[in-house]
Parts: structure tokens; sequence; C-alpha cells
């Protein structure tokens, strides 16, 4: 079995029917949930109440990335809720150890995501701390945006980082992610995609994921 995963976003879906959007990618690992407070990122989305309604209507665990200010203070509230990831930004947390073990004893993945231009290399000491890294491949914010290539050689230092700790953090990718991009990602060590629009714009989104693996997965065995 290939160890890729795919985390469909639902910020590209409609809003006003996220029940039936989240069942209409039942062949998705995750549910990637994009919490974004108008502060950290000049965007609003959902919260809590939202999350809460949709463990309950998910057939996937959910993979909520939390682009918020003071994450210490929200994000074991996403776990508590019964997220099965949650993924808190560094730029914005105060004590990420602290942090990312709050998450992990309230029963969720703990994961840390790393805007495009901030560096990977302090957070060698932390990998035991963590269950995910989120490199994100777009500035955090928005959906539908272009994939930044310059973060190509992040993605593959952090691969070489994860394998000299073992290997067990997952290595996800998030922003502009398509069947242009993903082999890319792949094929520099991301092993968990996220995909918004390149999923639910297309016609039949759950054959949209099953095709993103099928590339990310090819990708993977031809540099393995
Ligand atoms: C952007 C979000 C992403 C977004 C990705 O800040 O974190 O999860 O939904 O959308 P696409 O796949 O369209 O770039
Ligand atoms: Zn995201």
């Amino acid at each position: 079995m290939s160890s890729v995963q795919i985390s469909p976003s639902i910020l590209s879906a409609d809003f006003s029917r996220l029940a039936e959007e989240v069942n209409a990618v039942p062949s998705a690992d995750w549910i990637h949930v994009d919490v974004m407070d108008n502060h950290f990122v000049p965007n609003l989305t959902l919260g809590l109440p939202v999350v809460e309604s949709l463990v309950k209507a998910s057939p996937r665990p959910l993979d909520c990335h939390l682009m918020i200010q003071d994450p210490d203070r929200w994000a074991p509230g996403y776990a508590e809720a019964g997220a099965g990831s949650v993924t808190f930004h560094v730029e914005a947390a105060h004590a990420p150890i602290r942090l990312a073990r709050a998450i992990r004893t309230a029963g969720a993945r703990a994961g840390m995501a790393l805007k495009p231009a901030t560096p990977v290399e302090p957070y060698e000491d932390m990998l035991a701390e963590l269950d995910m890294i989120l490199l994100m491949t777009v500035e955090p914010g928005f959906g539908g945006q272009k994939f930044l290539d310059v973060v190509l050689p992040k993605i593959r230092r952090t691969r070489q980082l994860i394998n000299r700790h073992g290997g067990a953090v997952w290595l996800q990718i998030d922003g502009g992610v398509s069947a242009e991009t993903i082999e890319r990602c792949a094929e520099a060590g991301a092993d968990v995609f996220v995909a918004g629009s390149a999923v639910y714009s297309a016609e039949d989104p759950d054959a949209a994921v099953g095709k993103l693996r099928a590339q990310a997965a090819a990708a993977a065995s031809r540099v393995a």
C-alpha cells in the first residue's frame, strides 16, 4: 500500500452544502479544514462551531489547518472537538512545544505549519514533538493560487531532516497542488497532499482524488 495521502481542502467547496461536499470525496484520507481569523491571514472562513458539526457529518477525519493568531489559546479546542489532526502556524505560536503537547494530550495528531519563507532548520529538535510538518507552497489565505516552486528545496531538506529522525513525521504540502505540480512535490519527499481547487473544481471530485493519488504514488516510487 502506498503511503501517499490526499486531503481535499473544503476552502474551494460550496460552504452552503458542506455536509454534501465532504461526502463527495469518500476516497480521501482526510478532509482539510482551513480556519482563518482575518488577522494571521487576510481572509475569514470558519471556526470551532462549524468544525464541531463537520466532525459529525464527515466520513473522513478532519485535518484542521489553523491560520490564526494565538493558536496556543485556540488549537487544543479543535482537538477536543474531535479533529483527527490539528496544525498550527509556528509564526503565530508563542510556545510551540507546549502547544504540540497540548494538542496530542487532547487526542489529535499535532501538526506545525511553515509559510513559504519560514526556514525549517531551527525546528529540527522539535520533530519528536510533532506528527506532521505542513509546508505552505503558496502564501496562506486563499485557494486557487499558483504553486511556488521556490519551496521545493525546502521540501527536500525537510524530508532529509525527517528521515534522519526516524521518518515517522508526515510531510504535508498545501497550496497550488494539482495534476501539474503534485509529482514535483512527491519526488521532493512530500507524503500528504492538500488540494482545494484541483479537487472541488473538478467535475468528479472523488475521481480527482484518485488521479492525484495515483500520480503522487507513481512519482514517489520513481525516487524510492
Ligand atoms: C490556503 C489554504 C489551502 C487552500 C489550498 O491558505 O491553506 O488549504 O485551500 O487551495 P488550492 O489547492 O486551491 O491551492
Ligand atoms: Zn490549508
